[in-house]
């Protein structure tokens, strides 16, 4: 294990915090917000994203953008950490391989997204051949959360994390970091995190439905505004319908298809590999699979078979 030094480090003027160079890849809507909850805590930072607009705009709140990943690496006046926010998967890894062409032993990588624990290990590995941390963040809280203080869940190895822990306190709430473990464990609690999260959401749908569905003429925005106050159902998801309610009191632009990225099925895949029973999370995750599913084959099946045993009405294409 390298000692790290406390480059790049200096402490500001009442001497209490530790300010950080960071090169963010990915001005999204996370990333941008991180970059500005980074500057509101003095971190220096660079900002860079694929396509330049973001770039521009991050530009005029005063922070320093680039626009290739060369000149990202290059800005540096000496050890690099580089924060990744980008969609899971290929953009990962074809970042990495990217910012490979320009760093050294000693710099730092971190996942902010929500990647596969396991890539996290892989990407672990190669990196530290070479010499260079690799760390996994789970990142919560939304949006509002990336701005003003997110939920951080951090895998690597400690003495790294320990290295970078200001950043981490600096973007979260109080109480709300926490280092986790070895690399890829960050990423884990994230899966299981955003898991438990598809479960709530589709019972808190589901319990709409059947207030939609009642004898009742229910106002849903003020269900959602009592729910959000004192009971034991409050809190950021349910404020979240609160604010949907607030738009649309019957949600009616919005189409019933609910997309997945990826740690639903991760968890459910999980769970089967380690024989963990989790019917909430799976079916939540099925749930979503049907929201997107318009050719209804199974459904199909099932009413041909109603009509060929019991001679039951089907509903016939026109
Ligand atoms: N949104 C949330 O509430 C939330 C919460 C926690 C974690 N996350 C995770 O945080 C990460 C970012 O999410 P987001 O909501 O900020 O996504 P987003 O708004 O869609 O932004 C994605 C960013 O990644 C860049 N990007 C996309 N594909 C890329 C590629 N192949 N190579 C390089 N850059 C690429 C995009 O650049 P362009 O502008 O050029 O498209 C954009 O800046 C994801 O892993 C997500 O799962 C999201």
């Amino acid at each position: 294990m390298k000692n790290y030094i406390w480059v790049k480090v200096f402490k500001d003027e009442n001497k209490e915090r530790i300010k950080m160079e960071v090169g963010l890849i990915g001005l999204g809507k996370m990333g941008y917000n991180l970059a500005l909850n980074l500057r509101d805590h003095k971190h220096e930072i660079i900002a860079y994203n694929r396509s330049s607009d973001k770039t521009e705009s991050i530009e005029k709140e005063g922070i320093r953008g680039v626009y290739s990943i060369k000149e990202l690496c290059h800005s540096f006046k000496d050890k690099r950490i580089i924060w990744m926010m980008i969609p899971s998967g290929d953009a990962v890894d074809n970042t990495i391989d990217e910012l490979l062409e320009f760093l050294s032993p000693g710099d730092v990588v971190i996942d902010g997204g929500n990647s596969f624990y396991k890539d996290s290990i892989r990407r672990y590995h190669k990196l530290k051949t070479l010499g260079i941390d690799f760390v996994d963040v789970g990142t919560s809280g939304g949006t509002d959360g990336a701005r003003n203080g997110a939920c951080t869940m951090v895998g690597g190895e400690p003495e790294v994390i320990d290295y970078l822990s200001p950043l981490f306190k600096d973007i979260s709430v109080e109480n709300g970091y926490s280092y986790i473990g070895a690399p890829g464990s960050g990423h884990y609690v994230k899966m299981v995190h955003n898991a438990i999260e598809y479960g709530m959401m589709q019972a808190i749908g589901e319990g709409f439905e059947l207030l939609n569905a009642s004898p009742f003429d229910i106002d849903f925005h003020n269900v959602a505004k009592v729910w959000s106050n004192g009971s034991i159902i409050e809190g950021l998801l349910m404020r979240s319908v609160l604010g949907a309610f607030e738009k649309s009191d019957r949600l009616e632009n919005i189409q019933g298809i609910v997309d997945s990225s990826g740690e639903g099925q991760w968890a459910v895949e999980e769970a089967l590999r380690l024989k963990v029973s989790m019917p909430v999370i799976s079916n939540a995750l099925f749930a979503r699979y049907k929201s997107v599913d318009t050719g209804k084959f199974s459904e199909k099946v099932v009413a041909s078979i109603r009509k060929e045993f019991g001679g039951h009405a089907i509903h016939e294409k026109r």
